[in-house]
């Protein structure tokens, strides 16, 4: 087999394979212009109070959990990862406020969580679900685990229903995201996976509908702005 459609069979490799990258991921993502922006302003969707726990799924280095955390005072903030070298840049830049107890990581498989149902008022999942082996038991899961009530906001490329999507993405990954972040991070294979794992998800309306069957309400699709519309969506969902 390919060696880079290794993981697009094998999705549980992963976090093996980011954590190759941990160091640099910071520094990759950087160069993706308005990428914290774009996670401020899924999470800000959430429409937290400030006192709420929330579950930061797929958290990575702690870019989607900073997102998060400008919403929270009293509440608390759950990260988690399955990359340790991910998890150990999270924990350092967010040293204070886990020794104070606002935010937790913690190594688990985003499949098999160890959480007692109606945990959470809140998930956030940025670029997580696309990397799930299976998008509706991933979901059936999240709504087990949030409280009545509680929402959850995936963030995610999802290329629209217009012709001029799958081109975009394709110029835009095979020429641009691959040939830098290899050069950023030293290593094209995930990235080349994220190129090929796009293609592969679901269009805007398959992940609503995939919200509406597993049982979430008031679920809407937000297009991000600009030139990222036709690629990268934030979805809304809540249980009732
Ligand atoms: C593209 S990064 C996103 C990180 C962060 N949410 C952000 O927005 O920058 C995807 C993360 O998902 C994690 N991941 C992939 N599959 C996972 C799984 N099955 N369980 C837990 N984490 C997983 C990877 O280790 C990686 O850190």
């Amino acid at each position: 087999m390919d060696e880079k459609a290794i993981l697009i069979e094998n999705k549980a490799a992963v976090p093996k394979e980011f954590n190759k990258i941990s160091h640099r991921y910071d520094m990759a993502t950087g160069m993706s212009q308005g990428y914290q922006a774009d996670l401020n302003y899924s999470a800000s969707l959430l429409n937290l109070k400030g006192h709420e726990t929330v579950l930061d799924l797929c958290c990575g280095t702690g870019k989607s959990t900073k997102a998060i955390l400008s919403h929270i005072s009293t509440g608390k903030i759950l990260g988690i990862d399955n990359s340790e070298g991910m998890l150990e840049e999270a924990n350092k830049k967010f040293r204070n406020e886990c020794i104070e107890g606002k935010i937790e990581f913690q190594l688990q498989d985003a499949m098999h969580l160890n959480f007692l149902p109606s945990s959470f008022d809140a998930i956030f999942m940025a670029y997580g679900l696309r990397n799930m082996p299976d998008y509706e038991k991933s979901l059936q899961h999240l709504y087990t685990l949030l409280k009545p009530g509680g929402r959850l906001v995936i963030h995610d490329y999802s290329l629209a229903n217009t012709w001029y999507a799958r081109p975009f993405w394709w110029i835009l990954g095979w020429l641009f995201i691959v040939p830098f972040c290899t050069v950023v991070s030293g290593s094209s294979k995930i990235f080349t996976y994220l190129v090929k794992s796009v293609f592969k998800f679901l269009q805007p309306n398959q992940v609503k509908d995939l919200l509406e069957k597993t049982g979430f309400k008031n679920i809407r699709a937000y297009p991000h702005k600009g030139w990222r519309a036709p690629i990268l969506q934030a979805f809304y969902g809540e249980k009732e």
